[in-house]
């Protein structure tokens, strides 16, 4: 059902409360995910902003005849072209006049033709260009690596709207639309998950981005990503929680992540927190099972700490399948600013811990502690060594 937004703007998206993974299945979406997308009114003429994923472009076709004539719409702007948003471009060009125009970045041009492969009406635009739709016009910002080299924000003057695509989203369905309408906590929380693992590793050209939207000086009411809800109650704070976040960010918060085969890593994981919580109570200390825990919720926590504790027993002389995955994941991400250390229980060879001081070394962690081993199943000697090793990693993340 098409939601009104502001004066010349309606949304005409999808809602997705199904959707459990995104990206193959890279990143999960326990809150499901909309795909936004605008329909722009002026007097004159009338543009369509993004489309929605493949799987429903029939279904936003069928919802989009019923807001409008489609022969009525003038223009389809592309903000950016991963397919849930250009999804639909196939059916929709199928069905609009022919020649029909899409404006979007020149890499945007590329990324649909090479996905779609058809011949149409492309106009490239850049920063600053202008699409006059009668009483009101766009302008379009370019915003490359926001998160893809074709990404751009679109400026709708007159409402004062921010049409920033994946920027400021969400993966987060609900029916209410307005921030002001949802439960905060839980949409910032989804929030920061979407920054911590689709865009921490652009920071940045987000820092970047917002001090060139904050030199601009335009008035700024909503920002509406393609993404979940749109921020009309706090588009200011959006911002700059997201210039927060781009520069390095941390809480006084350490994560422990650790793989256990029969308890023994599980038990100095355990112990270890007691020790930084002896040394440093106001610290937050949280631990996550690799194995068993959300992979893209535990890369989310490591985002917020300032340090992070990773351990694994040794398998086949070397890590377990979920260490090894959060641990590439990490290096993807390029977290900054954080401080680690290793450790695992052992049999024989006791290769993991080293194994996981360099892959943190190697992706940028600053790694303050020898790695900490224990052999078989921790005893009470082993368990106080443990218990002092937490307390000095404390004292050196402090
Ligand atoms: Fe929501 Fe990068 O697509």
């Amino acid at each position: 059902m098409a939601k009104k937004v502001s004066d010349h703007i309606t949304w005409v998206g999808k809602i997705d409360w199904e959707l459990a993974h995104f990206h193959g299945d890279e990143l999960s979406t326990t809150k499901g995910s909309s795909y936004n997308s605008y329909l722009v009114r002026g007097s004159e003429k009338t543009v369509l902003v993004d489309t929605v994923w493949l799987p429903y472009d029939k279904e936003f076709i069928r919802n989009l005849k019923q807001e409008i004539d489609l022969k009525d719409i003038d223009a389809v702007v592309m903000n950016h072209n991963e397919i849930d948003h250009s999804g639909s471009l196939p059916e929709l060009m199928r069905e609009l006049p022919e020649g029909t125009p899409i404006y979007s970045t020149k890499k945007g041009e590329g990324i649909i033709r090479g996905h779609y492969h058809q011949d149409w009406n492309f106009v490239n635009v850049k920063t600053g260009d202008k699409l006059d739709l009668g009483d009101i016009d766009l302008t379009f910002i370019e915003a490359p690596m926001l998160h893809w080299p074709d990404t751009m924000f679109t400026y709708v003057s007159g409402d004062e709207v921010l049409l920033s695509n994946d920027a400021f989203g969400q993966h987060f369905a609900t029916e209410s639309l307005f921030d002001d309408r949802i439960d905060m906590s839980e949409m910032m929380y989804e929030c920061m998950k979407y920054y911590a693992n689709i865009l921490n590793l652009y920071s940045p050209m987000v820092a970047r981005k917002i001090k060139e939207l904050q030199g601009l000086n335009l008035p700024i009411k909503m920002i509406a990503p393609s993404h979940g809800v749109i921020w009309r109650q706090h588009p200011v704070e959006i911002v700059e929680t997201y210039a927060k976040w781009a520069a390095a960010y941390q809480e006084d918060q350490i994560t422990i992540v650790y793989d256990t085969m029969w308890q023994s890593t599980r038990k100095m994981a355990q112990y270890i927190a007691k020790g930084i919580q002896l040394a440093s109570p106001d610290t937050t200390v949280k631990l996550y099972n690799a194995h068993t825990e959300d992979k893209n919720d535990i890369l989310t926590e490591i985002f917020r700490s300032k340090a992070v504790l990773v351990g694994c027993p040794t398998i086949n002389y070397g890590v377990s399948y979920a260490i090894a995955g959060i641990l590439e994941m990490a290096k993807g991400l390029k977290f900054k600013n954080k401080k680690a250390a290793a450790f695992g229980s052992y049999g024989w060879s006791g290769d993991a811990p080293k194994q996981i001081t360099e892959a943190l070394q190697g992706a940028g962690f600053e790694i303050v502690s020898d790695p900490l081993k224990n052999l078989w199943v921790p005893d009470e000697e082993a368990e106080a060594q443990d218990v002092e090793y937490g307390k000095a990693f404390a004292e050196a993340v402090k």
